[in-house]
């Protein structure tokens, strides 16, 4: 029998590339150019880390900008300036990136996970109460893809509780919540600057705060705990060397000058997608909150529903469409908690846990719609919504051709 879907030898849906990524052009050649020339490669010397901070916290609406060297480390410093300590319990989704949930761990702190909403996958509000306890410190919602969290009912529980909420915005730069911009809805906000992300120079984060106090603290713990105007050799706090470079700081502000077309267009590129792949069968895009003013799309995600498909496992359906020309991924197959690091504790010499929770045990039976979300998840990088309108339609005929010839698959 003549195939018709690429993984079988039939035509590729789409032969041209995405966009790739990262971006770059005659404005970061002149502005690393500049920095090279200058011989001011560190911030203690240079000003383009200091020029960066002013500019994203002005373009992210926040008051106060801290550069680091990773998003890790900006979880890492928001913990230690909201004094979370050993005994205390820190609430995080477990469908994320490690270091939202070891950064916790590095505080000599306990993660606790609140399982996920099923249409958003962001931290769901009902979980986070549910977990909170008289140790509880901290939550820290992850905008998840690029989609806002529900801010309004984490910043209310984190008030009746006095927790400190920490946004987890590595995904949600130019992201926007009732047409404002993330990192300081809550009471700090972590960004991320590696490669992958959707402002980057390889490797930087940021911490942003409107609380003047929480600025002091994470400037001085990331500069080896001097103060903001105080002596080279004065030292006050425990912190470390977690500067953001020169370098990364003028790659970034040259970056910075083409997020906001890139955010209108991958909010754009990812309703289209909405739109169009809502009705086929089987395939469910995720819901946009009422609160998203607009979606980063860090990630499009979608569910994959096999009945649809005839029962074909999904990943059978991504190595289609990926023989399509479409690449994509299933994402993460199982939820933070199934990690070695959590299921059998293995936190190294922070052993914080012990004191309070002897007894933790992270169980999958406790999040069922991480559970789902992990078999059930598509998901396509940022890059490809910065394509044209015929990029997107190529994405949704590869989608349809492998639901209409699903039969194929099952050979
Ligand atoms: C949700 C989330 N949080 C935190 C991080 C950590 O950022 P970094 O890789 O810059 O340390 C990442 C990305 O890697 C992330 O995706």
């Amino acid at each position: 029998m003549a195939h018709t879907l690429a993984i079988n030898g039939g035509p590729k849906t789409r032969e041209r590339p995405f966009p790739t990524w990262p971006i770059a052009g005659a404005e970061e050649e002149a502005a690393l150019l500049d920095v090279l020339r200058s011989g001011q490669w560190g911030r203690l010397s240079g000003d383009r880390v200091a020029a960066f901070e002013e500019a994203f916290a002005a373009y992210q609406d926040a008051d106060y900008a801290i550069g680091v060297s990773s998003g890790t480390t900006a979880l890492r410093l928001a913990l230690l300036a909201a004094g979370v300590k050993e005994g205390d319990e820190v609430i995080v989704p477990p469908y994320t990136f490690l270091a939202t949930a070891t950064a916790v761990v590095e505080a000599n702190a306990t993660p606790i996970f609140a399982d996920i909403e099923p249409d958003t996958y962001n931290i769901d509000p009902d979980q986070i109460a549910a977990a909170i306890t008289p140790r509880t410190a901290a939550v820290i919602p992850v905008h998840f893809a690029g989609q806002v969290a529900d801010m309004e009912q984490i910043n209310a529980l984190g008030r009746q509780h006095g927790l400190v909420v920490i946004e987890d915005a590595a995904h949600a730069h130019g992201a926007l919540y009732r047409g404002r911009k993330l990192g300081a809805v809550g009471d700090m906000g972590c960004f991320s600057f590696q490669s992958s992300k959707n402002l980057t120079a390889g490797e930087g984060g940021m911490i942003l705060t409107n609380a003047e106090a929480y600025s002091r603290l994470c400037r001085s713990y990331h500069n080896c705990g001097r103060l903001p105007h105080g002596a080279w050799y004065e030292h006050h706090l425990i912190g470390g060397n977690y500067r953001m470079t020169e370098w990364q700081g003028a790659l970034l502000l040259a970056q910075l000058g083409r997020l906001e077309e890139q955010t209108r267009l991958r909010d754009e590129n990812g309703l289209y997608l909405n739109s169009k792949l809502a009705p086929i069968p089987g395939i469910r895009p995720m819901a946009r909150g009422q609160a998203v003013t607009r979606h980063s799309y860090h990630l499009y995600m979608f569910r994959y529903d096999p009945a649809a498909f005839g029962g074909i496992p999904r990943d059978r359906f991504v190595a289609a469409l990926n023989a399509e020309g479409i690449p994509c991924s299933s994402g993460y197959r199982v939820g933070l908690y199934a990690q070695p690091i959590f299921a059998e504790r293995r936190f190294g010499p922070f052993n914080g846990y012990r004191t309070v929770r002897p007894d933790l045990r992270y169980d999958a039976s406790d999040y069922p719609v991480c559970e789902r979300a992990c078999r059930e998840a598509v998901w396509l990088t940022q890059s490809l919504l910065l394509g044209t309108r015929d990029d997107m339609d190529d994405i949704v005929r590869a989608i349809e051709k492998v639901h209409q010839h699903w039969e194929e698959l099952l050979e």
